[in-house]
């Protein structure tokens, strides 16, 4: 084995902690995939006020007023707590940034009350990108590598490669930065930058949309010495779509001997139905029958109506719309001529809300809507359906399809990002599922009347629930690759 590496791993969020997407379960399972290579690695994220002190065992390794940072002219306290991830044998320590003025909230990104996002979010992550490197110092503990992701924690290698650039303590730690989503970017008012305490020089190369605004993503792609996004094919199309990447073209095109694309895993500790505690009969491929308890279970919880085995249609989604929402909408009148069930499981945009409400009402039993962020429901929709639907307009990597997979739901997915590099389409040899290209309400339509055709039939359906449950997409091939390009940054 290579030298044992020391990294701290950076994120805005980490199951079980706090959780707004696939963010947080990258953030949870790639750090112990990496601890189980047998490398010293810690994790750090801000201290919600929605994460509870009892629960996680909080406890304070650095205590309050013992870090002062400033957020432009002003200087705020902090403390930092400390707590483990602990899913497996394996204990990752965490540590939290705590200031209760900022992180403690009903909320990560919005507020829970006015699902507005909150207005200090530049100064709520300029000081926890100030905070993460003051912590390392203060502890003493100087890692090789700081594993940056997304845009709240992007200012991390610009303070690294500016006011930090002197600081022997920081000078042999290499950055890495991950995009998630390249579309959330963090840009803040030009005005907000003097906040950041960074040289005002520095404005010009961190502007986008005219100006009128600074990137804290930029900042991260700018200064990291690796870009690295979560799948090879969302990879290539940042490179080469210049629509998809809001206005970060030129700055990706100049690093992009430096952007690598490596695919996501899943945790197959939590999201496998042979151990699934949540679910109601656990099974494998050997015992796909039970699936069928899972699917009654799911039809009680969610009020479908129709004869069995009518087909059910899971959707779990945040509901925006580049997860294809819109698309949805205009494909349901369509689809509820089908015959299938729907059950959708989501938050996000209250619009939408509304409508899927509304479309509930009007396909009762055929249609059935929660507008929650549930892990409960989202395990018993994996198990219970027949089908995945995930339209994305575009997807960084997407979780839900391998999750479904395990599962033997069959995805349907729009062929883009890290959807393409996943899903099979059933026409080709070692199918897993059904993709379409085009982004219309139309092709979806059309696709699902195709995956009701191959799941009429029974051998081929068979084949291709066999198919997706033996792929084997576990976090240890990619992360081995991360630790390639720990080392390689520190080459
Ligand atoms: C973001 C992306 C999603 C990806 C996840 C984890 O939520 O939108 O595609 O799977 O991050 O990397």
């Amino acid at each position: 084995m290579s030298k044992s590496l020391k990294i701290l791993f950076v994120s805005s969020e980490i199951e079980p902690f706090a959780k707004t997407g696939g963010l947080a379960d990258v953030s949870s399972a790639l750090p112990q995939m990496i601890k189980e290579h047998g490398h010293d690695i810690r994790v750090m994220m801000p201290r919600y006020g929605t994460i509870s002190d009892r629960k996680f065992k909080l406890h304070d390794v650095i205590r309050l007023k013992e870090l002062q940072l400033p957020i432009g002219n002003s200087i705020k306290v902090a403390n930092v707590n400390s707590s483990f991830i602990s899913n497996l044998k394996i204990k990752v320590q965490v540590y939290l940034l705590a200031n209760k003025e900022l992180y403690g909230r009903n909320g990560i990104y919005i507020s829970a009350t006015t699902l507005k996002e909150f207005p200090d979010n530049d100064e709520r992550y300029i000081f926890f990108a100030r905070g993460v490197l003051e912590t390392l110092k203060r502890l003493g503990w100087q890692p090789d590598i700081i594993h940056c992701n997304d845009w709240q924690t992007g200012l991390i290698p610009a303070y690294m490669k500016t006011l930090y650039a002197d600081d022997p303590f920081f000078i042999p730690i290499k950055t890495i930065f991950t995009i998630h989503n390249l579309h959330y970017q963090g840009n803040f008012p030009a005005n907000s930058f003097s906040k950041t305490n960074l040289p005002p020089s520095l404005l010009s190369k961190l502007q986008v949309n005219n100006n009128s605004q600074y990137s804290f993503m930029k900042a991260g792609l700018e200064f990291a010495d690796i870009i690295t996004t979560v799948s090879p094919q969302y990879a290539k199309e940042i490179c080469e779509d210049k629509e998809t990447i809001n206005g970060l073209h030129e700055v990706i095109s100049k690093r992009k001997r430096k952007l690598f694309g490596i695919l996501n895993g899943i945790d197959y500790n939590i999201w496998n139905p042979e151990i699934d505690p949540i679910i109601s009969k656990r099974y494998n491929f050997d015992t796909i029958d039970s699936k069928f308890d899972n699917k009654l279970e799911l039809i009680d919880k969610f009020n479908l109506k129709g004869e069995e085995p009518t087909p059910i249609i899971g959707i779990i989604s945040r509901l925006v719309p580049e997860k294809g929402i819109d698309i949805i909408l205009s494909a349901l009148p369509e689809l509820m001529k089908l015959k299938l069930r729907i059950v959708m499981l989501g938050t996000g945009k209250p619009e939408f809300t509304k409508l899927f409400s509304e479309a509930e009402k009007k396909y009762k039993g055929q249609f059935s809507f929660k507008a929650a962020f549930d892990p409960i429901l989202a395990h018993m929709i994996e198990a219970g359906s027949d089908f995945y639907l995930m339209p994305s307009k575009y997807e960084p990597c997407g979780l839900n399809q391998m999750y479904s997979m395990r599962y033997g739901t069959i995805p349907i997915v729009r062929a883009t990002g890290g959807l393409i590099d996943t899903v099979i389409d059933s026409s080709k040899s070692g199918g897993t599922g059904f993709t379409f290209t085009k982004y219309s309400s139309e092709e979806l339509v059309i696709t699902v009347e195709r995956a009701l055709k191959v799941c009429s039939q029974p051998s081929a359906w068979r084949k291709l629930i066999k198919n997706a449950m033996q792929k084997d997409y576990s976090w240890k091939t990619s992360a081995n690759k991360y630790i390639a390009l720990y080392n390689k940054a520190l080459l």
